[in-house]
């Protein structure tokens, strides 16, 4: 058994995990391990450590995190397939992201070990729940919000994080996704927010959602905020598009696109198989018109929830374009090959799985 040294556990804990019935269908994100990690900072500092049985947060309406949504998130999981594992996937650049988020929405850095010993402990007593299906994992959600009571628009003095995990299936059901590219509304602009994981972001990208659903299409897809023109990211996955001759392009990393932890891997994976990968600019319209042509064969996208998700059509306003392969031939290498590593079935010469 693990040790947790800097973690208070709740005497409750091994009960309620040994009462816990997991579901046979378990969705995504909708079926909560019974427990949580919780952590308070008030007067400069951080509290202690504790993991309680999941529970509802009482917050007084005035709140910060309420009104002025100063609140930072994660998202990882763990795996552990055929019993393999469990394991983390990268977890330290998880908690790195998670501080630069703090850092841009003003709110206290963590301790990288104490949060990721609090992962630990969160994936070690829930070990159990993780499914073990191939895909399934625990889909663990690290966050932080701001708890001063009071409407006087300042930072907060007060902070609470917390982690909480859920074991899932698979994010989407439908193996590949029609995207919209979206022309009118923006996501990020320079300067703002875009690359902190935090929840306006998210909450910026939905009424875009809910108009590329009505006409029919699964995802937006955000451009440069400054002249509508550059492929940006997915609101929670990066885009990869795949050329002629081995080549991958995505866009390069700027304050507008979150830094994903999956993009990364998926890049340094590309380059390990041999691959020439570019993080460049692209433009939306000459990407329609490289699909249309035949240059550009697959696209994708990735992200920790998604894994890697094959795209079937992309469509803005004046465009659509079909890619020839609904699931193209390196899409489905570099999918396999991800959650290979990350399920624990092939070698880790990047050493990037950690068992727990
Ligand atoms: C993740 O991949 O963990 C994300 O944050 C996406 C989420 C919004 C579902």
């Amino acid at each position: 058994m693990d040790t947790f040294k800097n973690l208070e556990i709740d005497p409750q804990i091994t009960q309620i995990l040994g009462d816990f019935n997991l579901p046979d269908e378990l969705g995504f994100g909708t079926v909560m391990s019974p427990i949580m990690i919780e952590m308070d900072y008030a007067d400069g500092k951080w509290g202690q450590m504790k993991l309680i049985p999941y529970r509802q947060l009482t917050l007084d309406p005035t709140a910060k995190v309420l009104h002025y949504g100063q609140e930072i998130f994660e998202g990882m999981k763990a795996y552990r397939a055929n019993g393999n594992g469990p394991f983390l996937f990268r977890p330290l650049e998880n908690i790195k992201r998670f501080n630069l988020s703090a850092k841009r929405m003003a709110m206290p850095e963590v301790d990288e070990e104490l949060a990721l010993e609090g992962l630990r402990a969160m994936v070690s007593f829930s070990k159990d729940l993780i499914p073990i299906q191939s895909e399934a994992s625990l889909y663990i959600r690290p966050f932080m919000i701001a708890t001063d009571i009071h409407l006087g628009m300042k930072p907060s003095e007060t902070f609470k994080f917390m982690i909480v995990a859920s074991p899932s299936q698979a994010y989407f059901k439908s193996d590949s996704v029609k995207v919209w590219i979206e022309t009118d509304n923006i996501r990020a602009a320079e300067g703002g927010i875009g690359a902190a994981k935090t929840g306006g972001n998210y909450a910026a990208s939905l009424l875009a959602m809910i108009a590329a659903k009505e006409k029919g299409y699964d995802q937006v897809l955000w451009l440069d905020a400054k002249n509508k023109v550059n492929i940006e990211e997915m609101s929670g996955m990066n885009f990869f598009a795949v050329y002629e001759n081995n080549v991958i392009k995505t866009p390069k990393l700027t304050q507008t696109i979150l830094h994903g932890v999956t993009r990364k891997s998926v890049i340094e994976l590309a380059k390990h198989k041999g691959y020439q990968v570019e993080e460049t600019s692209i433009s939306y319209l000459e990407l329609l018109k490289d699909i249309q042509s035949g240059k550009c064969t697959e696209c994708f996208a990735c992200g920790t929830a998604v894994i890697i998700t094959p795209i079937k059509s992309l469509a803005s306003e004046s465009t659509t374009a079909q890619l020839a392969n609904d699931y193209g031939n390196i899409t489905k290498e570099l999918r396999q090959e991800l959650l290979d590593l990350q399920e624990g079935r092939s070698e880790d010469p990047f050493g990037w799985r950690l068992s727990v």
